[in-house]
């Protein structure tokens, strides 16, 4: 007889390992499986995000940081730092360390909250229609077992999407996985992409003094962002020494041989362009990951770009059978996942007690944030966007070079631009490049889900001096009243 559950959890990133504890604190019997291993041939749980996403990318951003501090920003403070450079293999050692500290982590959760886990490739298998169970074959090297639940959560988030003509070996060309794992500083680094993942790996190495250039596909640059921040982005890190971003080209060609990596592309001019690299990262987006889950076989409704088709409370086209995070429709965002994840085990606490309350996810109020230098950050609508839907707004901006804490740092790049309604003052967006805009953005968000006014926020006292007061004095401005300029 085998094993039965109230809820299968496929998939142990930050939207299924979130929604199996939440089922199991909720009371539900829960099992969450998951295919990913480490170098020994043991589970590791936490996905994309805490393996080779969100937290190994930060803790190098954080050692990139503190390296070209030292040596470009100490001697304006007066401190003398001589003979600085960096171990790389143990820089990359102490970003492992922190990663198998969480991924172990959720196992010790998982004990504690009495998910039971289990390893290998998930595949839910055809039910007939008098069913009441779906089946799961959960395979690894060693065995394939057969569980049943009533409920399933699909969570088995995206993979790389990938260049036909520049094939992923993580030696030369290298996708997240491999840029994250680089044992020296090359000398020349190539991305192809200037999103996030290019952005924020570009900028690690980068600090470190590699030369980096950055080839983008479309005209402009950080599509998603207000445009306003994006070209004070563009502004600032064209200015970088050691970086350069093109956009509007196209890649011809990507050849490599043992030593370098050769780039041909055609920008605005009509010669063919040529770039040769030690080593070529590809961050051209992510693709949902659907592989050997068996979506085929039990009619699984998948959209053109590969996402599983959900609703606004992640219930697919097939009963009782769910889908959060990468997998689905949405940004690609870990907090995003994991709140979808709570969302639908509450959901199907609401079946299971018979109170048939929904939850969902406001997808207005999820904040960005990408962790170059000077960091952005923003949640709600973007400028471009409140114009193009014809809402009436006012805007009010403050520049952190205007605050006192920010001087003090050295880190006066960058502005914090508030939109509120025309005629309600209830805030619509808020856009920020600068300093720890990262933390900053928590506050707007916690505003916009009050339904804060701009006028709420420029009530508020601000401590002095805090970067935070740059946003106080936005929100003042939105009503032309900013005090210190
Ligand atoms: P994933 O984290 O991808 O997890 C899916 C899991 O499902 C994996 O463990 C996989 O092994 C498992 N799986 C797949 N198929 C099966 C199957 N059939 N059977 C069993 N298991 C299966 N987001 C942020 O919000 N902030 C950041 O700073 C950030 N930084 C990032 C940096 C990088 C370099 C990258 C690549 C991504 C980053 N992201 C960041 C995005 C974030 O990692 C993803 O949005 C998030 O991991 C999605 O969570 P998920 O649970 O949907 O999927
Ligand atoms: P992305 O969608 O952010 O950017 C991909 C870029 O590649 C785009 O600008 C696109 O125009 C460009 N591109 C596509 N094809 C190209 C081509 N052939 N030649 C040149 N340029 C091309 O995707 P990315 O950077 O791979 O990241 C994937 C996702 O991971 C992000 O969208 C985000 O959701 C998530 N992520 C989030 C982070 C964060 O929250 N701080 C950090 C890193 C990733």
């Amino acid at each position: 007889m085998s094993k039965s559950f109230d809820v299968a959890v496929i998939g142990a990133g930050p939207g299924g390992y979130v929604a199996a504890i939440r089922c199991a604190q909720l009371g539900l019997n829960t099992v969450c499986i998951d295919e990913w291993e480490n170098s020994k041939g043991k589970i590791s749980l936490g996905g994309t995000c805490l393996n080779v996403g969100c937290i190994p990318s930060k803790a190098l951003l954080e050692s990139s940081e503190n390296y070209f501090r030292a040596i470009h920003k100490f001697p304006a403070h007066g401190i003398k730092a001589e003979g600085i450079s960096v171990d790389v293999p143990l820089m990359i050692a102490r970003k492992d360390k922190i990663v198998t500290t969480f991924t172990s982590g959720i196992a010790a959760l998982f004990r504690k909250n009495k998910v039971t886990s289990m390893h290998g490739k998930g595949t839910i298998l055809k039910r007939e229609k008098n069913e009441k169970t779906w089946q799961i074959e959960i395979s690894n090297k060693k065995a394939a077992e057969k569980i049943q639940s009533k409920y399933v959560i699909i969570a088995t988030g995206s993979t790389p999407r990938q260049l036909s003509f520049a094939p992923i070996d993580n030696e030369k060309i290298l996708d997240n996985v491999g840029a994250l794992a680089l044992t020296e500083i090359p000398e020349r680094l190539g991305v192809i992409g200037a999103g996030v993942i290019g952005l924020e790996m570009g900028s690690v190495w980068r600090r470190f003094g590699a030369e980096v250039s950055i080839l983008e596909a479309m005209p402009e640059f950080l599509m998603a962002a207000d445009e306003q921040v994006a070209k004070e982005a563009y502004k600032i890190f064209r200015k970088e020494p050691g970086l350069s971003i093109q956009t509007n080209i196209k890649i011809k060609s990507v050849k490599h041989n043992k030593k370098n990596v050769v780039v041909e592309y055609s920008d605005s001019s009509s010669e063919l362009q040529k770039l040769e690299v030690n080593k070529l990262i590809v961050a051209v987006g992510r693709v949902p990951n659907t592989a050997g889950l068996g979506s085929e076989v039990i009619d699984l409704k998948i959209d053109d770009r590969g996402c599983i088709v959900v609703d606004e409370f992640c219930r697919t086209n097939l009963t009782n059978i769910y889908a959060v995070g990468d997998v689905v429709r949405g940004p690609m965002l870990a907090h995003k996942a994991s709140e979808e994840g709570v969302a639908v085990a509450e959901t199907i606490l609401g079946i299971e007690s018979g109170s048939n309350v929904t939850h969902k996810v406001d997808f207005n109020v999820i904040p960005w944030v990408i962790y170059t230098s000077p960091e952005i950050a923003w949640v709600g609508k973007t400028e471009q966007e409140l114009k193009a839907a014809g809402t009436p707004y006012k805007a009010g901006q403050f520049p952190f070079i205007a605050n006192g804490r920010a001087r003090a740092l050295g880190e006066t790049a960058g502005f914090v631009k508030v939109l509120a309604d025309e005629a309600t003052d209830r805030i619509l967006g808020v856009h920020m490049i600068g300093p720890y805009v990262s933390e900053l953005i928590s506050e707007a968000v916690v505003a916009m889900e009050f339904a804060a006014s701009s006028e709420d926020i420029a009530r508020i006292i601000h401590a002095h001096p805090s970067l935070s007061e740059v946003l106080h004095e936005a929100a003042l401005n939105a009503d032309g009243r900013a005090l210190h300029i």
